[in-house]
């Protein structure tokens, strides 16, 4: 990963920019870095937003050779090879909400967005953007109480390119690992380090809010959440917001 690094000033999107050069055919493990995006992405529509320096924001292209129905969604591997990997070099007790926030405590550290384009029955390639809060001490009023920095949680100052490099070699070694897959060992290890199992958790079906129990993560990543009449009900990341760890 990152043989074809390309670190930009100011841009929109990472994740836009980088589907943009995955159309025109720029090389398997492409990545891009900005020191200031625009108009960042989250998931489900929502905005990501973030200081020039103060956030490492950078996205990966992989041109999986695979067809769409067998593609799994990559974002539980990343999430925990990045979860970990930040453990390690932090001694943080950080975990991972489910699906692929990164979490201390109550407060989002990591925020992760995948998104794949597929042409002629195979995957052309997938796109999978990445924003660390590094250096933040503030944050926009509607989420200061819900998220933190590396500098609020640790008091220290990351180098933000040692942490990428570190970073693009951990995610690297999981993918090859994995071969993309989701093993029973990784979701074992996900499991382990996932704060929302046992925990209550909301979720919306179309127009419904539904609440139950978080109980599982099965073998494709989803969420088994328990219902309070005592059926299951498997959760796919695409289609929900999660409330509560
Ligand atoms: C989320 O938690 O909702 C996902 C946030 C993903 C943010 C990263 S920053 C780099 C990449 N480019 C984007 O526009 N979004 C992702």
């Amino acid at each position: 990963l990152g043989k074809n690094l390309i670190v930009l000033d100011s841009v929109g999107s990472t994740n836009d920019y980088l589907k943009h050069l995955g159309s025109e055919g720029c090389e398997n493990g492409t990545v891009v870095v900005t020191h200031e995006q625009t108009k960042g992405k989250g998931r489900l529509g929502r905005s990501w937003t973030s200081e020039r320096d103060d956030n490492l924001t950078f996205s990966i292209l992989l041109r999986p050779r695979m067809a769409p129905k067998d593609m799994v969604d990559i974002t539980p591997l990343t999430g925990l090879a990045i979860c970990q990997a930040l453990r390690d070099y932090t001694g943080l007790d950080l975990k991972i909400k489910w699906p692929n926030d990164i979490i201390l405590g109550k407060k989002k550290l990591v925020g992760i967005l995948t998104e794949m384009s597929a042409e002629f029955d195979a995957v052309e390639y997938i796109v999978t953007g990445i924003g660390i809060n590094v250096d933040q001490t503030t944050f926009p009023d509607e989420i200061s109480h819900k998220a933190t920095s590396l500098l609020i949680a640790t008091g220290r100052h990351y180098d933000k390119n040692r942490l990428l490099a570190g970073l693009l070699g951990r995610i690297e070694e999981a993918f090859v690992r994995s071969n993309l897959a989701l093993s029973a060992e990784t979701i074992s290890e996900y499991k382990k380090l996932c704060a929302s199992i046992g925990k209550s958790v909301t979720f919306k079906s179309g127009t419904r809010s539904i609440s139950g129990v978080a109980v599982d993560i099965d073998e494709d990543g989803a969420l088994k959440v328990m219902l309070s009449d005592g059926s299951l009900r498997t959760v796919n990341a695409g289609e929900v917001t999660v409330q509560g760890i």
